[in-house]
């Protein structure tokens, strides 16, 4: 059975791109592979935090997975800063990874901004942990959502040179999944940036624990173009707010964007958001109100993480440990 890994940040509230995109398919896929899901909350630290919030965010999303239906039996999950492997294997790889392969990552550019003399190292480093997170399981297939395209990319140069620098044909190649239409989910107001926790305007952010009237209000609100629906796929083009909808809708029937469109074609946006928003609203609100279900019961909740660490622990050890020799730390 192939092993997959996958992580998401406790920075705040999860929102429909981390579902559609990712979260979706990580529940899917437990039914064949070998699962490990992880709250990366060492990644979190890498923009400022409150710390009087970061364990509750990490608690929130912990309960917010098990509610879309990652199954604590099926698959491991846990926090990161449970389980050192992972920062002994990213320290290994902040020395394997070059500065020219690090100066490229957009995502590292996007965040920074002008502020590239101010951010934290950390941010910098961040996808050295990211490749350290996947390979201390020596887990092959990675299901993200479109924009962690390139630190896959770079997690496997640097499962490259390690291999080739050490001698041993240890790191396996990873395998990105970027799955279904929904795969690059868009903001409401602006079909040119992607969906993000850290988006100002709360309006162009669905998350998961919004009520039904703030889904319908934040959809109908949603920026789109005064032309009907195009009845196929090719008319979507030049038009990325109507796409964005359209793929969310696509995503959440389990079909794609021509079946939408062969559907409602020709239709206004007046109507068709109608349409969408209850579609969200009887997929998402079940989600929020397990996910408070959950919450009510943190001795469990902190169980089920616990036992996830311990779990996933007992598969990093021997993985880091090794990495560890290769790269010729005494061990007495
Ligand atoms: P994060 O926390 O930003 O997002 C979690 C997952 O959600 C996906 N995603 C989206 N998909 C579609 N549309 C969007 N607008 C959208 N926004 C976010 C992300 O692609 C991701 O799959 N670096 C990662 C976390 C991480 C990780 C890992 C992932 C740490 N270690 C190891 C895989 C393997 C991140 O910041 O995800």
């Amino acid at each position: 059975m192939q092993r997959i890994f996958s992580g998401i940040q406790p920075s705040g509230v999860p929102h429909l791109g981390n579902y559609l995109g990712a979260v979706r398919n990580w529940v899917r896929l437990q039914q064949d592979h070998d699962c490990i899901y992880c709250v990366v909350d060492l990644h979190a630290i890498t923009v400022w935090q409150d710390p009087k919030e970061l364990a509750n965010q990490t608690r929130g999303l912990a309960a917010a997975l098990l509610a879309c239906g990652i199954d604590p039996k099926a698959s491991l999950l846990f926090h990161q800063s449970a389980v050192y492997a992972h920062l002994r294997l990213a320290w290994i790889f902040n020395c394997v990874a070059r500065m020219g392969w690090l100066n490229r990552m957009t995502q590292f550019k996007e965040k920074a901004g002008k502020e590239r003399e101010n951010v934290s190292t950390g941010l910098f480093t961040y996808p050295n942990l990211m490749a350290a997170d996947i390979l201390a399981y020596h887990a092959t297939r990675v299901p993200v959502g479109d924009d962690q395209r390139q630190h896959l990319e770079l997690a496997n140069d640097i499962a490259q040179k390690f291999n080739h620098d050490y001698g041993a044909e240890f790191f396996p190649a990873i395998e990105p999944m970027i799955l279904g239409p929904a795969a690059r989910v868009m903001s409401l107001r602006d079909g040119s940036k992607k969906m993000s926790k850290s988006d100002a305007s709360g309006q162009s952010v669905i998350n998961l624990n919004d009520d039904a009237d703030t889904i319908a209000l934040k959809i109908r609100r949603a920026k789109t173009d005064p032309e009907p629906l195009p009845s196929e796929p090719a008319g979507l083009e030049g038009r990325p707010e109507a796409r964005n909808l359209v793929g969310i809708y696509a995503a959440l029937t389990d079909t794609d964007h021509a079946a939408v469109l062969r559907e409602h074609g020709g239709k206004g946006f007046g109507a068709f958001k109608q349409v969408l928003a209850d579609l969200l609203v009887a997929h998402l609100s079940p989600i929020a109100a397990e996910t408070q279900r959950l919450l009510a019961d943190s001795a469990t909740l902190d169980g089920i993480l616990h036992d996830g660490a311990r779990k996933a622990e007992a598969i990093a050890e021997p993985i880091v440990a090794e990495a560890e020799r290769l790269v010729g730390f005494l061990k007495v």
